[in-house]
C-alpha cells in the first residue's frame, strides 16, 4: 500500500500543499519500512513526528476550510480529532507491546491516514482550487 502525490491533492496553499506532500513521503516511508524488524526505531521516531507535523498541517486546513466556509468543515476536523487521537494512543502506548512494527496499530493509523487524505483531503483540495479559480476569473 502507498499513495501517490498528485496535483488533484494541492490546494494551492504552499504551506499546506508542502507539508502533506512530506506527509505523504512519510507514509510512504513507513508502509516500506513496517514490516522490517531493523527499524523498529526509525518507525518509532517517524510515528512520534507525525503527531506534532499533523497538528500544524490540520489547524492549517481547518483554517482554510473557515475561511472558505467549507461546508464538511466540521465532520473533516472530527476525522482529523480521531487520527491524532490514534497517534497519541499509539505513541504513548506501552512500549515494546503496542510498538511493535507488525502491530496492526500502525498498519491502522497509516490505513486511516491514507483514507483520509483521498476521501476528504481530496475533495477539500477540489474545492480550494475551484474557489480560487473563480476569484482570478474576470
Ligand atoms: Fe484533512
Amino acid at each position: 500500500m502507498a499513495i501517490e502525490w498528485s496535483k488533484a491533492l494541492e490546494c494551492g496553499d504552499v504551506e499546506i500543499d508542502n507539508a502533506k506532500k512530506q506527509l505523504v513521503d512519510i507514509i510512504n516511508v513507513i508502509m516500506r519500512v513496517s514490516t522490517d524488524k531493523q527499524h523498529i526505531t526509525f518507525n518509532k521516531i517517524l510515528v512520534a513526528g507525525l503527531s506534532k507535523s499533523l497538528g500544524r498541517l490540520f489547524f492549517k486546513e481547518e483554517r482554510l476550510m473557515q475561511r472558505h466556509g467549507y461546508r464538511d468543515a466540521r465532520e473533516h476536523g472530527i476525522q482529523h480529532r480521531d487520527i491524532l487521537d490514534a497517534i497519541d494512543d499509539y505513541a504513548g502506548g506501552e512500549t515494546g507491546i503496542i510498538l511493535q512494527t507488525r502491530s496492526p496499530t500502525i498498519t491502522i493509523i497509516i490505513g486511516s491516514l491514507i483514507s483520509h487524505i483521498e476521501s476528504m483531503d481530496r475533495p477539500f483540495a477540489q474545492f480550494i482550487q475551484s474557489r480560487r479559480k473563480s476569484y482570478q476569473s474576470p
